[in-house]
C-alpha cells in the first residue's frame, strides 16, 4: 500500500502507479461506510479546496464542495468569469496566488487544446496539490467513481471482464472526449479487455491510444477497436455508450453536428442491452441526452447504475483529497 501521497497532484491517473490508485480506493471503501454509519471522519479540519470552475457542472461541483464539509474542511466555488481571469490573470499567477490561500486547487478547463495545458501551468506554479475536475484530454475522478462502481458489482479483481466503451449519438453540444479517452487508460491498467466501438469520424487521440494499448499489455488486458455500434455490445459485462465530439476531424460544431447526424441510430436501447451478458450493467457518466444517447427504458432500468456512479464521485474525490491535502 501506498500511503505517502501528501502534495500529490492528480491530473491524470496515469500519473498515479497502480498501488497509488488501490490506496485511494481503498479510502473511498472506508469513507464511503464512515458515511454510511455516520461515523466523523474530519480528516481536513481547518483546510481550504479553490475549486475553479471553466465550464459547468453539476455532479462534479457539489460532490466537491460537500466532500470538503464532510471532511472538516472548506470549499470555495470560484467561477472564471467573475475573476480577473477574464482581464489577463495567468494560469501562473493563479497557482502561485490560490495556492498561497488555499490547501488544494481543483480545476475545470474543457476547452480543446487549452485545458490540460492550463491545468499543468496552475500546477507548476502551486505549493498546494492541484487536482483535475476534467480538461479537454482527461476526467480522472469520473474514472475512479467508475472503477469504484465496477468493483462493487464484479470485486477488486477485474481481470478478464469486458466493457464496451462506446460513441453514442447526441444532439445537445460537443462533449469532451476525457471521459472515453480516461476510461481506455485506467480500464486497461485492471486487466480488462476494453472494446472501444466509434464511427470513424470520433477517434480518440493517437498518443492516448498507445498509451492504452501499453496499459493492456502489462495488465495481461486487450484493446480492441470496432466502428460497429451493435458490436461492441456483444458478450460485454459493463457497457458505457456515451456521446463526444469529433474533435480530432474538426473542431467547427456545424461540421461537427453534420456528421453526427449521420450516426443519429447510435443510441443505447433494450435491444442493443440484450446483446451483453445477461448480468451486463449500464453507466453513463451524465448528463446523458435521453432518448437520443439512451433511451429511458435503459438509463432508469434494473441495469442502470448512473447514481451509484455519481455517488462514487464524492467517495473518490473524499479520498484524494484527503491523501494529497493532510
Ligand atoms: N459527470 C460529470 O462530470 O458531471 P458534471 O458535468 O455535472 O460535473
Amino acid at each position: 500500500m501506498q500511503t505517502d501521497l501528501r502534495g500529490r497532484d492528480l491530473i491524470s491517473t496515469q500519473d498515479w502507479t497502480k498501488d497509488e490508485i488501490e490506496t485511494l480506493l481503498d479510502v473511498a471503501f472506508d469513507l464511503k461506510r464512515k458515511r454510511a454509519l455516520g461515523e466523523p471522519h474530519a480528516y481536513l479540519r481547518d483546510k481550504v479546496l479553490g475549486m475553479l470552475f471553466f465550464f459547468s457542472s453539476t455532479r462534479t461541483r457539489v460532490s466537491f464542495e460537500a466532500g470538503m464539509a464532510q471532511l472538516g474542511g472548506h470549499a470555495q466555488f470560484i467561477e472564471s468569469r467573475t475573476t480577473q481571469i477574464s482581464h489577463g490573470d495567468t494560469a501562473k499567477e493563479i497557482g502561485e496566488i490560490i495556492g498561497r490561500y488555499t490547501d488544494g486547487i481543483a480545476i475545470r478547463q474543457v476547452d480543446w487544446g487549452i485545458g490540460n495545458r492550463y491545468i499543468n501551468d496552475v500546477a507548476e506554479a502551486s505549493r498546494v496539490p492541484v487536482l483535475n475536475m476534467q480538461c479537454d484530454i482527461y476526467h480522472p475522478f469520473q474514472i475512479l467513481a467508475d472503477l469504484m462502481t465496477i468493483m462493487e458489482e464484479f470485486g477488486r479483481d477485474l481481470r478478464g471482464k469486458t466493457i464496451n466503451v462506446s460513441w453514442a449519438y447526441a444532439a445537445s453540444y460537443q462533449k469532451p472526449i476525457s471521459v472515453p479517452q480516461s476510461l481506455i487508460l485506467l480500464m486497461t491498467r485492471f486487466g480488462m479487455n476494453v472494446k472501444l466501438a466509434h464511427p470513424p469520424e470520433y477517434k480518440l487521440m493517437p498518443d492516448i491510444m498507445e498509451q492504452a494499448r501499453e496499459n493492456a499489455r502489462k495488465s495481461g488486458g486487450v484493446l480492441e477497436v470496432t466502428h460497429d455500434f451493435n458490436e461492441g455490445f456483444k458478450d460485454a459485462d459493463i457497457v458505457y455508450p456515451k456521446s463526444w465530439g469529433a474533435l480530432l476531424t474538426t473542431t467547427d460544431d456545424e461540421e461537427s453536428a453534420a456528421i453526427g447526424k449521420k450516426y443519429e441510430d447510435w443510441i443505447c436501447d433494450t435491444q442493443r442491452m440484450s446483446f451483453a451478458k445477461d448480468h451486463a450493467i449500464y453507466m453513463h457518466c451524465l448528463p446523458a441526452d435521453r432518448e437520443i444517447e439512451v433511451a429511458n427504458d435503459v438509463i432508469d432500468g434494473p441495469q442502470s447504475r448512473v447514481y451509484d456512479e455519481a455517488e462514487n464521485r464524492l467517495h473518490v474525490q473524499k479520498a484524494a483529497m484527503a491523501l494529497t491535502m493532510r
